[in-house]
């Protein structure tokens, strides 16, 4: 009897032993290592806490991936007088997370935060902050944020830009406006090889496309545009480079809910673009899974190797909204974006290997 008592108390004593233990471990520690990218599941970066990095995009440098998004914290409304459903969250800033393997990331912070003391600030809580894209500039050395500068409305369509000498930051805003002389909401930037950078985003009401070469220090637009997809109405685009071509991943324009994705190419990046259709393949291709393009990042150190990655909406709960993270595939010169439950970047090589096979 005495026997059992006793190890009943070492057993409770080992129990909170453990529990303390596991307390005191590091929050790194506790976290689990991701070892796939699970589309449209809660992505968690190396703290443990869900990733928040909406809109974003990517920047490779010196051997790490940043991932910057919109860091949507807090509520999600519809604000008193909205015509339609322009669902929101307060500004907080822009996110940035690090990470050398593309699965696991580690919070950097917030590198270009909200201004909450001016409400007439750009970057008040009370204005919209979207779609940041950050490129590096070899000649200057400074690393310059893209974004889109909304007011709570949508009616200021403008372009916002920071610049950071750390890809870390933090940023220093520099102002918005509308480039050349056109709105600007849903946007990306690209660098081509020869360092030139351009913009893209939707103008006009949305309407149509405005390609605007930035001035060598990446700041401001040279002047030099071109107007593409005419009254096609695309938004999100997401651009990249391949075997000599470019290509434009985009979407429809349906507000926070999914559509259609397309895909173009051009031989040159300012035009002719040429649509070829939607690349997405699966369940659910034609509603691009239940997300919209944002960003399309090449895998450094693979061959044709491209990652998609897309936004899931959830529109009265912004802050949650998910990564659909997408291999992009090319056999033939044919560009397919599969659906994939789980993956990770062995799925290159597999396609390396069965595209050897066939030959
Ligand atoms: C679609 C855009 O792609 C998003 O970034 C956001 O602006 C929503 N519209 C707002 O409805």
């Amino acid at each position: 009897m005495r026997n059992i008592k006793n190890n009943e108390i070492y057993m409770v004593r080992m129990l909170l032993l453990v529990v303390v233990c596991i307390g005191l471990l590091p929050i790194q520690m506790r976290a689990q290592k991701n070892s796939y990218i699970i589309p449209g599941e809660v992505w968690k970066d190396t703290d443990g806490n869900p990733i928040n990095a909406h809109g974003g995009g990517l920047l490779y440098h010196d051997g790490t991936y940043y991932w910057y998004g919109e860091y949507k914290k807090g509520k999600t409304i519809l604000p008193d007088w909205a015509t339609w459903e322009c669902y929101r969250t307060d500004v907080t800033g822009v996110g940035c997370y690090s990470s050398k393997d593309l699965l696991n990331w580690k919070f950097e912070g917030i590198v270009l935060p909200a201004v909450k003391e001016d409400p007439n600030h750009d970057l008040h809580p009370s204005k919209v902050l979207e779609r940041p894209k950050v490129i590096y500039n070899k000649k200057t050395g400074k690393f310059v944020m893209w974004a889109h500068v909304e007011s709570a409305d949508y009616s200021k369509a403008c372009a916002g830009v920071a610049v950071s000498d750390f890809p870390n930051g933090l940023f220093t805003y520099l102002g918005s406006f509308r480039p050349n002389n056109a709105m600007s909401r849903d946007q990306t930037v690209f660098v081509d090889d020869d360092g030139r950078a351009y913009q893209f985003y939707s103008s006009e009401n949305n309407e149509t496309m405005y390609i605007s070469l930035l001035t060598d220090d990446y700041l401001k637009p040279s002047g030099r545009f071109t107007r593409n997809f005419i009254k096609e109405s695309r938004e999100a685009p997401a651009v990249f480079k391949h075997k000599g071509k470019y290509y434009m991943l985009s979407s429809g324009c349906t507000g926070w809910d999914p559509n259609v994705a397309e895909i173009a190419v051009a031989d040159s990046i300012m035009g002719t673009w040429k649509t070829i259709g939607n690349p997405c393949t699966g369940p659910d291709a034609d509603k691009t899974f239940y997300a919209q393009s944002t960003y399309v990042q090449p895998v450094i150190g693979k061959k044709n190797a491209y990652i998609a990655m897309f936004d899931r909406w959830k529109k009265k709960d912004l802050e949650d909204s998910r990564y659909v993270w997408l291999p992009v595939l090319i056999k033939d010169g044919a560009i397919t974006i599969p659906w994939h439950e789980k993956w990770d970047l062995t799925v290159f090589d597999k396609q390396k290997k069965s595209d050897k096979q066939k030959k």
